[in-house]
């Protein structure tokens, strides 16, 4: 049973995708920041985006930053519903200490001890500072509650086994912060953290073994969504297999615009386009450059993702099936 398709091809969401239903709107609409914003709330607030909350939590087609849950997320699993997070007792987490979200974050287990789905990229947020996790918190707090019901996932048989989130968690869970590596840069360590922790690019730029665990030979060398059979591009520094000839800059400008350094712009159906927008583009220009000397400093490697047999064998499989049933092409 390939557990690869179960973590990654829910890692990205499915504004575009023709079945994405709406849950219903939520009454109270928030702003991003709230005017007279502190510090910590303004560092939440951006997190909020940087991170991709906001892609899963906050509805689609809709710029408005509030909690209430929204996006069905089709996987070849099932439909995930992103929860309701809002500080509404009853149907958000109203009723939860800053120590249930801490554990949910860098646990990945809920308070009643539940065991998330990976949907939910704890992999990557446990490696967040205490100091991240804490803004993130004040940042959900201060928001409105929001009184939509969050939705059951609806899982294919039989992967709600309940074994099957304990042997991913054994095999690919690894919990606890990102240590810094003493030997690297400032910029180095903080692209590091931003790349792993925050934006979980190496997620999805990354191949995984046939168990899902991320191939670290070919760290950062390219990924796909299997379920879509996209290919995430290399970002290791081979100049023509990944991104060696792009400069800070172009990568700089990359992750603001969505433009390349070839004159082209990523489709904006595209999801990293999506997350360029709603994310990426939201962190300071700081950030952006420590994410840039960090891609710089990954070793070339010729690894071509598009020349993976799982993709290949996917791609053969969709369109079979698009060839069956039009409707369903897109899951
Ligand atoms: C790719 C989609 C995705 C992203 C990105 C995402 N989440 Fe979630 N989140 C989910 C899903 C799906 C669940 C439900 C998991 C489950 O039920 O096992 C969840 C669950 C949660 C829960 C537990 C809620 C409960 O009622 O138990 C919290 C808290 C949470 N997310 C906060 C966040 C925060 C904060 C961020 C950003 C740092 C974030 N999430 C990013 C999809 C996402
Ligand atoms: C949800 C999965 C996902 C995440 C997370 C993600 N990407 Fe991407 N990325 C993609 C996909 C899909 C493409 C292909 C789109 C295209 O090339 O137009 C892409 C394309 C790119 C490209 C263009 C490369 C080229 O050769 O054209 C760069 C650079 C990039 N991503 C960097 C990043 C960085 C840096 C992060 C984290 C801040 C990140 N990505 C996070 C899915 C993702």
């Amino acid at each position: 049973m390939p557990i690869v398709w179960f973590v990654v091809s829910m890692l990205g969401c499915a504004r575009h995708a023709p079945h994405v239903e709406r849950l219903p709107d939520a009454a109270v609409p928030v702003p991003a920041v709230p005017e007279g914003a502190d510090a910590v709330l303004e560092r939440g607030a951006r997190l909020y985006r940087t991170a991709s909350c906001v892609g899963c939590h906050s509805p689609p087609f809709d710029d408005a930053t509030h909690l209430g849950g929204g996006r069905d997320l089709p996987t070849i699993f099932g439909v995930f519903y992103a929860p309701n997070i809002s500080p509404d007792a009853e149907n958000g987490i109203g009723t939860w200490t800053e120590a249930d979200f801490v554990r949910a974050m860098r646990d990945g287990r809920a308070p009643d001890g539940r065991r998330y789905w990976p949907t939910f990229p704890y992999m990557a947020y446990t490696k967040m500072t205490d100091d991240d996790l804490h803004a993130l918190w004040v940042y959900l707090e201060a928001q409105p509650a929001v009184a939509t019901p969050s939705r059951p996932h609806e899982i294919r048989a039989p992967y709600g086994m309940p074994g099957m989130l304990g042997l991913w968690r054994s095999l690919a869970f690894r919990r606890g912060a990102l240590e810094e590596n003493a030997e690297q840069s400032g910029d180095w360590n903080r692209g590091r953290y931003l790349v792993e922790a925050v934006s979980y690019c190496d997620q999805c730029h990354t191949p995984r073994s046939a168990l899902g665990l991320v191939k670290r030979r070919h760290y950062l060398a390219g990924g796909a969504n299997p379920a879509k059979a996209d290919v995430h591009p290399n970002l290791t520094s081979h100049p023509d297999a990944g991104i060696g000839a792009w400069s800070g800059a172009d990568i700089v400008r990359y992750l603001q615009t969505a433009q390349k350094p070839d004159g082209t712009t990523s489709d904006a159906k595209d999801i990293m386009a999506e997350k360029v927008h709603d994310s990426f583009s939201h962190h300071t220009p700081a950030d952006l450059h420590a994410i840039a000397v960090y891609l710089g400093a990954q070793p070339a490697d010729a690894f071509d993702p598009e020349a993976w047999g799982l993709v290949k064998r996917r791609r053969r499989k969709l369109a079979r099936q698009d060839d069956r049933d039009p409707e369903d092409a897109d899951r």
